[in-house]
């Protein structure tokens, strides 16, 4: 893999040296790019010498080419900014590119980047670095840690950027398939997030899915560089992939036309979203009053089975790939489930888990295969967990 390593003006940017050193042993190309401030705290000849090429640093004068950051952004796979600061998370999340490193973050869109921040714990929570962070999240930027643990200011908490192990790692694991774009060409079909049965013009029967697996399934799938056809129900989430096509429905009724649409001409598709089995049998187009001191009976009728279905058209080659959330009987109720419905893999998670299911940043799954697979992911970011899906499904 061609990397281009980012460095900004923190105190970790020590390590960075020993992040390209171990870059380029596990076989990695390795280019260096940094910012002003970073100089400060590592040198040129450093960073030239373990990367054995010249140094990104200045936008206008020493470089051969009078557009570096085109030739180097089409030059690299990914981009790894190591220390990330405050400062470059800010200036990217507001299109800001005066320097250049920066100028190259922005030239690098529709290409990975995976930031490992780094600072003081206070700048860590303060509510405009929480704030751009979850904007680049929003955007596809990948992030690996901070760690907690002492601080360079004596201080302890949040902050500390991991170590370079962990960013070749998380590489390895997580970003392979982006880097390679092993997805390219062809079209997969996410569902993600809630569904709403209308019981009046004001009220419905919903569920507590935030859609956050489902549109991080979606990025993972654009990342690798399929078109996605996301398909989600009401959720307060933002996504912003040139490669996914989002599609906003409210009830099961709705996601099962737009699925059993989509899906004929998809190579696969991950069905996350937590679909209600029964909708109201009649929907009132008022408001329904109050009467009496009796109580309210709601005749609840089935919705179709949006997986069951896709199982029944699905055609040689195609995948398909369903979700269970239980809370007992976990691995029999899934197995039933991926034999029932035709399934090539079910991804398994327990509400019995800490951490994992609904509303959670993170999830621990186990996925199954038809083939009697079982691959268990321990618990991680949904980010991370949805990298491991989208690689063992593809391999
Ligand atoms: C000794 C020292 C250590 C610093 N460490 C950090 C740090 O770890 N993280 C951070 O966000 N800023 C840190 N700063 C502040 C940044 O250097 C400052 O915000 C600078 O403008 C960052 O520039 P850059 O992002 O262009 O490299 C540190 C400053 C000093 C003087």
């Amino acid at each position: 893999m061609k990397i281009i390593v980012g460095i900004t003006g923190g105190i970790a940017a020590y390590k960075s040296p020993e992040l390209v050193r171990l870059m380029k042993k596990a076989g990695h190309e390795v280019r260096c790019a940094t910012t002003e401030h970073a100089l400060q705290f590592v040198t040129r000849a450093t960073l030239e010498t373990v990367s054995g090429t010249q140094l990104y640093h200045n936008l206008f004068v020493d470089n051969s080419s009078a557009t570096e950051h085109i030739s180097l952004k089409d030059w690299g796979d990914l981009l790894v900014v190591a220390p990330a600061t405050a400062n470059i998370i800010g200036k990217v999340a507001s299109g800001i590119a005066d320097d250049p490193l920066s100028t190259l973050l922005l030239a690098f869109s529709g290409k990975p980047v995976l930031m490992a921040p780094a600072m003081n714990s206070l700048m860590w929570s303060h509510p405009a670095v929480q704030h751009n962070i979850k904007t680049l999240k929003s955007w596809g930027i990948h992030f690996v840690g901070p760690a907690e643990g002492e601080l360079a200011c004596g201080t302890s908490g949040p902050g500390r950027m991991v170590e370079p192990e962990e960013i070749v790692k998380y590489i390895a694991t997580s970003l392979h398939s982006s880097a390679q774009q092993t997805l390219s060409g062809q079209r997969w079909l996410v569902t993600a997030g809630p569904t709403y049965e209308r019981i009046d013009s004001v009220r419905f029967i919903g569920n507590y899915s935030s859609g956050k697996m489902g549109f991080a399934l979606a990025q993972a799938l654009a990342d690798a560089g399929a078109e996605v056809e996301l398909v989600t129900g009401p959720t307060a989430l933002s996504i912003s992939h040139p490669r996914i096509h989002r599609t906003d429905i409210e009830s099961a009724r709705e996601m099962y036309t737009a699925a059993t649409a989509t899906y004929p001409t998809c190579h696969g598709a991950i069905l996350s979203a937590a679909v209600a089995d029964y909708r109201p049998s009649e929907c009132a187009d008022h408001k329904l009053k109050k009467q009496g001191d009796e109580g309210m009976n709601l005749t609840l009728i089935q919705n179709p089975d949006i997986l069951a279905s896709l199982g029944k058209i699905k055609k040689t080659g195609q995948l398909l790939i369903g979700f269970a959330l239980e809370t007992d009987n976990e691995l029999q109720n899934a197995q039933g489930k991926l034999q029932r419905k035709n399934l090539d893999y079910i991804v398994m998670n327990s509400l019995r888990d800490t951490g994992a299911g609904f509303g959670t940043d993170t999830n621990k799954v186990t996925i199954l295969g038809a083939d009697g697979s079982r691959h268990d992911v321990g618990l991680r970011s949904k980010q991370e967990v949805a990298f491991e899906i989208v690689s063992t499904i593809t391999s």
